[in-house]
């Protein structure tokens, strides 16, 4: 990588990994390498890329490419990219490579959602630099507008749609009213969804990438293991249609709330109104709203994964730690001042839409509100419609504890009015 100013010394970057990511931020680095070196004010120089197999990078100049990732982040170098992703080996390669005062530019959610701490840790010893700005909704600005032009403020809430798999399938349900598992399958064909879509559609990858988010909103150390996690698997056409004759839609939501000195930090499939911001956002776009005191609500949206424009995010913290390198500062490090605690999903109010299909006959209306009554829920909006076996009963609550909302459910159940609990589902997004 060339590029102006002359005479600098170079900054030598180790990259690890090259694959989708991180092969888009080989290409920018060559395309770019002058631009960027101007920006920072030194050229950036490769100094390594380690992969696990060689022989497919051909695109890669082959006297860069190792597979002793290990000896490239000891090398002399200055700051390390991590574009693998994965708990081990990375964790490790990342502790030595900040204990040895290289500084970390990481794309890794699920590693920066458990061991973020360790990491922090390392980094504040040596005087290192660990930014992350493309672990969390991919290309969008969110880590750095929290961490940084947020820091000043308090924020009470931040709410979004951060994983583009999940968003595909339930807006692809939404439009065609096909089954989660024929939307899955085509999501796979189209390339939206990986081999094994666990991680996406069970809602691991949001939990880690709300841990992260609830981490640096809330000045309080958060991980995955903390987070309230309900996939998409068990969406129906029945939950879709439901939502949809209620002029709502279904999305999965990250939810990380302040509440009277704690967080809560979820998530889960919900419904949202058609004319919500969120509920427009379609097919692989991630969106996040932030409310704080003072800057009030605050939209964030873009394109949440893919290798150009996760690249761009790795870009952007690359210069930024190598600007820091050069002017001797350091970027913000762990802010977990405010230890809060987390409070479970069982603790947090919100509203449940429930739609049963009921007996047709005289009585079973109040049956049904009588059970809510009795765990002190109260019931914004009631519709009865159809007739003998299509007789149904929807009911949207106002806000009660989960945990209530939960025994309710499982209490009308077992009424003998009660044939089937057709769909469940927490509603967000609008005022009760
Ligand atoms: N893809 C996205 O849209 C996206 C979006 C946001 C964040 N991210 C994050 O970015 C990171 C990379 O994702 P990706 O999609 O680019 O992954 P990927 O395509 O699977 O690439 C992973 C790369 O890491 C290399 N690698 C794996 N194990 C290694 C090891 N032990 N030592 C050295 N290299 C190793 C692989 O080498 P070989 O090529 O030789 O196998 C490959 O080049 C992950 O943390 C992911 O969560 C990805």
């Amino acid at each position: 990588m060339t590029g102006a100013p002359e005479g600098r010394k170079p900054v030598r970057v180790a990259m690890l990994g090259c694959g989708t990511v991180g092969a888009q931020v080989l290409r920018i680095l060559d395309e770019q390498g002058g631009d960027l070196a101007a920006r920072i004010g030194a050229p950036i120089e490769l100094a390594g890329v380690a992969v696990r197999r060689p022989h497919r990078h051909p695109d890669v100049p082959q006297h860069l490419l190792t597979t002793d990732a290990e000896a490239l982040v000891r090398s002399d170098v200055d700051i390390v990219v991590e574009v693998v992703g994965g708990i081990e080996p990375v964790r490790g390669l990342l502790l030595t490579a900040l204990r040895n005062g290289k500084s970390v530019v990481s794309a890794n959610k699920a590693l920066l959602a458990e061991h973020a701490a360790d990491l922090f840790a390392a980094a504040d010893s040596a005087g290192a630099d660990l930014y992350f700005e493309a672990a969390v909704a991919g290309a969008i600005p969110l880590v750095r507008p929290l961490r940084e032009s947020l820091a000043g403020d308090r924020i009470n809430r931040v709410m979004g749609i951060v994983n583009g798999t999940t968003n595909f399938i339930l807006s692809a349900m939404d439009s065609t009213g096909a089954s989660y598992a024929e939307t899955l399958d085509e999501a796979s064909r189209l390339g939206y969804a990986e081999a094994d879509p666990t991680a996406d559609v069970d809602g691991y990858d949001a939990a880690s990438k709300a841990a992260i988010l609830a981490s640096i909103a809330f000045h309080t150390r958060v991980t995955a293991a903390d987070v309230y996690r309900e996939g998409i698997a068990a969406v129906t056409p029945a939950d879709v249609a439901a939502a949809k004759t209620l002029g709502r839609t279904i999305k999965l939501l990250a939810i990380c709330e302040r509440i009277d000195g704690s967080v809560a930090v979820r998530v889960h499939p919900a419904m949202i109104p058609r004319g919500h911001p969120l509920a427009s956002v379609g097919g692989a776009y991630n969106a996040v709203f932030v409310e704080a005191d003072a800057a009030g609500s605050l939209m964030f949206y873009g394109q949440g994964a893919g290798g150009a424009p996760t690249a761009s995010a790795v870009l952007g913290d690359l210069v930024a730690v190598a600007r820091n390198k050069l002017s001797g500062g350091r970027g913000p490090g762990e802010s977990s001042y405010a230890a809060l605690p987390v409070v479970p999903i069982a603790q947090v109010n919100t509203r449940y839409h429930v739609s049963l299909d009921v007996a047709d006959r005289a009585g079973v209306l109040s049956a049904v509100a009588a059970v809510f009554a009795e765990h002190d829920v109260s019931i914004a909006a009631v519709r009865q419609s159809g007739r003998g076996t299509d007789a149904s009963l929807v009911i949207v609550t106002h806000y009660a504890p989960d945990e209530a909302l939960r025994s309710t459910v499982e209490k009308v159940a077992g009424l003998p009015s009660v044939r089937e609990v057709a769909s469940v589902m927490r509603v967000e997004g609008e005022e009760s």
